[in-house]
């Protein structure tokens, strides 16, 4: 990606996330295609992305939110305003009483729960639903693998027959399954199979079944007809409608994070930022990975190489190696690309580390400012 790409560069505060409006609407439009020609419903994650000031382009192009509680419910409602569903491992009893005037779709983790909270929920007119365990990993990642051994994320097929089997979910109308994460449609379609092998008796008694987030669906490579493939199975087999709630896919690519360079350690090949992988991009260092860098190459591939690092206190929080073709310089600028996804959502103030700003940048380079952060964001929540 050159730099020539982004115009507004040299002109907007750091540290910034810099959302690209362009590349967001791009995101979208594979999204509601996918809506329109096979009739799925498509969720925006919020856990991912909740920059709620653009929540009206995207309900413009999708038909809801998923909150993971009654903070993002709430915002959800407020702010796009379109179908809202809620799942969480555990619900407090004290959220219940909003929760219901608010969702549309409560999905419960386990029989548990639905015994404590379902006739709460049905009472107001909200359509409950199960997370099931299908006990199929397709991933290596443990800490990002619900069907991981000892994992407490949705309801095994055991437990569901020690409970009475079918009988035990009367009154349920859907179930739901989420274990992916940044996967294809090829691990979907294991997924799916090792679903209907365990509880696909227990479908044609549902009206819907969630097929959860983790899917890639925006990245090029993506396979998209074969996921509308396992979606029009579904919808024929079992007569459910069918629920995707992609986080990643909606944002992907569609950000960066803007920082300036404070000081550099020639001796050591450092250059410190404004930025930090702790407080601003947290998944760098709990995924972990290594995240774009424009106008950048692996170490070596160009004349000057440093580690980009932060000013906190912690020795680890490095954000990676990258090769440039200049030397950088106090001043100079490092951008970060793919940063609109799973980042101002977990971003923090350790060590008082300002929050970045949050602007838009449209295809013609204009910029707007969307928030600005500030001493008394550091101080208020302390
Ligand atoms: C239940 C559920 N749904 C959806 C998502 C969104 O996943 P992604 O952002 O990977 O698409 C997650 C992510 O953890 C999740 O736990």
């Amino acid at each position: 990606m050159a730099r020539a790409s982004l115009p507004w560069l040299e002109r907007v505060p750091t540290p910034s996330y810099v959302i690209d409006l362009a590349r967001l609407r791009q995101n979208l439009a594979i999204l509601k295609d996918i809506e329109e020609t096979t009739g799925a419903h498509v969720l925006l994650a919020q856990k991912c992305f909740s920059m709620y000031s653009l929540y009206p382009l995207i309900g413009a192009y999708l038909s809801g939110t998923t909150a993971s509680g009654l903070y993002e419910a709430r915002l959800g409602h407020e702010e796009m305003g379109k179908e809202n569903h809620v799942f969480s491992p555990a619900y407090r009893a004290e959220d219940m009483a909003e929760l219901v005037t608010i969702t549309d779709h409560m999905v419960f983790n386990s029989l548990s729960q639905w015994r404590r909270f379902g006739a709460q929920a049905q009472a107001a007119g909200v359509s409950c639903g199960l997370r099931i365990n299908p006990e199929c990993s397709t991933q290596e990642h443990a800490i990002y693998d619900p069907c991981a051994p000892g994992s407490r994320l949705g309801t095994r097929r055991a437990a569901i027959d020690a409970a009475g089997g079918r009988a035990a979910l009367a009154g349920l109308d859907g179930l739901h399954f989420h274990t992916l994460c940044e996967q294809g449609a090829d691990a979907l379609d294991v997924t799916v199979q090792a679903v209907e092998q365990r509880f696909g008796d227990l479908l044609p008694a549902m009206k819907w079944l969630n097929l959860g987030g983790g899917h890639h669906i925006t990245k090029p490579g993506y396979d998209i007809p074969r996921l509308k493939r396992i979606i029009r199975h579904l919808q024929d087999t079992y007569d459910v409608t069918v629920y995707l709630e992609p986080g990643e896919a909606v944002a992907l690519d569609a950000g960066y994070l803007v920082a300036t360079v404070l000081d550099v350690q020639e001796e050591n090949g450092i250059a410190i930022l404004d930025t930090s992988a702790a407080c601003h991009m947290p998944d760098v260092i709990e995924m972990p990975y290594r995240p774009p860098v424009v106008g950048s190459g692996e170490p070596g591939a160009k004349a000057y190489t440093y580690t980009l690092a932060a000013p906190t206190c912690l020795a680890g929080d490095t954000i990676g190696t990258y090769s440039f073709d200049a030397p950088l310089a106090i001043g100079s600028r490092v951008v970060f690309a793919d940063m609109a996804i799973y980042t101002m959502v977990k971003n923090n103030t350790f060590n008082g580390m300002p929050l970045p700003a949050i602007l838009t940048a449209d295809e013609d380079g204009t910029t707007k400012t969307v928030r600005t952060f500030g001493y008394e964001d550091f101080k208020s929540r302390l």
